[in-house]
């Protein structure tokens, strides 16, 4: 089964996509996992990327839609959740021709909401592994040793775009760009809408139950 999650920066997309996608076997494809790699590997992608992302902007569409769709048909014998992808209604409509384009179809799409103190509370405690990418939080999710991953040892850290001001510009990208998702996708097959603001685990069954229901 193929997935979209969508919603704003910090209500839990990277979190509960990477286990849903670990446990139905999917590929987990987050937008911004996959142009951080590229940063970080000083791709042409990467380079024309980073002063976007660095200020809290969308990355151009030509270059995020070409991204995802290598993605999507390396490995297009199997299953994906989609997660930060799309962002605008632009980018929708171009992942509509793709997916035409290949013979694949969404069945799910699934939009996460949370108060807005909810998501400047997990994007200012967000932790990350340098080494394996996985996210801790300060409170909610802490390491059992403090500025060291529990999974794999290595460093932990903020990333660039969770300082305040950043994430300010952020939230406004998403009110005014993303925001007008839900329109588009709402009166579609597979459509469904769920209440982020909970503990982890009350968030992960109603992603769940979205999903298999
Ligand atoms: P991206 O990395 O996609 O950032 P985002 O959408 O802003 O989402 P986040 O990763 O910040 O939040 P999340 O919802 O995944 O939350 P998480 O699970 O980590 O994009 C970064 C940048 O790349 C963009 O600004 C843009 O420049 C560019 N980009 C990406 N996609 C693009 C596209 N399609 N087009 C153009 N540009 C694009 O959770 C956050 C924290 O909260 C964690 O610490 C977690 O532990 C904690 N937490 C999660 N759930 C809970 C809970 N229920 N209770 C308590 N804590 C929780
Ligand atoms: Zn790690």
């Amino acid at each position: 089964m193929n997935v979209i999650l969508f919603g704003p920066p910090g209500v839990g997309k990277g979190t509960q996509g990477e286990k849903l996608a670990t446990e139905v076997g999917s590929q987990h494809l987050a937008m911004g996992d996959i142009l951080r790699a590229a940063v970080s590997q000083g791709t042409e992608a990467g380079v024309a990327a980073k002063a976007y992302m660095d200020a809290g902007k969308l990355v151009p569409d030509e270059l995020v839609v070409a991204m995802i769709e290598d993605r999507i048909i390396a490995d297009e014998g199997r299953s994906f959740l989609l997660d930060g992808f799309p962002r605008n209604v632009s980018q929708a409509e171009s992942l509509d021709r793709m997916l035409a384009l290949h013979g694949l179809s969404i069945e799910r799409i699934v939009f996460m909401d949370a108060p807005e103190q909810n998501l400047l509370d997990r994007l200012c405690g967000r932790l990350i592994c340098k080494a394996c990418g996985f996210g801790f939080h300060r409170h909610y999710s802490p390491p059992r040793n403090s500025g060291v991953c529990d999974r794999c040892g290595g460093e932990l850290y903020q990333r660039d775009d969770d300082r305040e001001e950043v994430i300010a510009h952020r939230l406004e990208v998403y009110r005014e760009q993303t925001a007008p998702l839900l329109d588009f996708y709402k009166g579609k097959d597979g459509f469904r809408c769920i209440d982020a603001s909970g503990e982890m685990h009350v968030v992960y069954d109603a992603l769940k139950e979205a999903v298999e229901g």
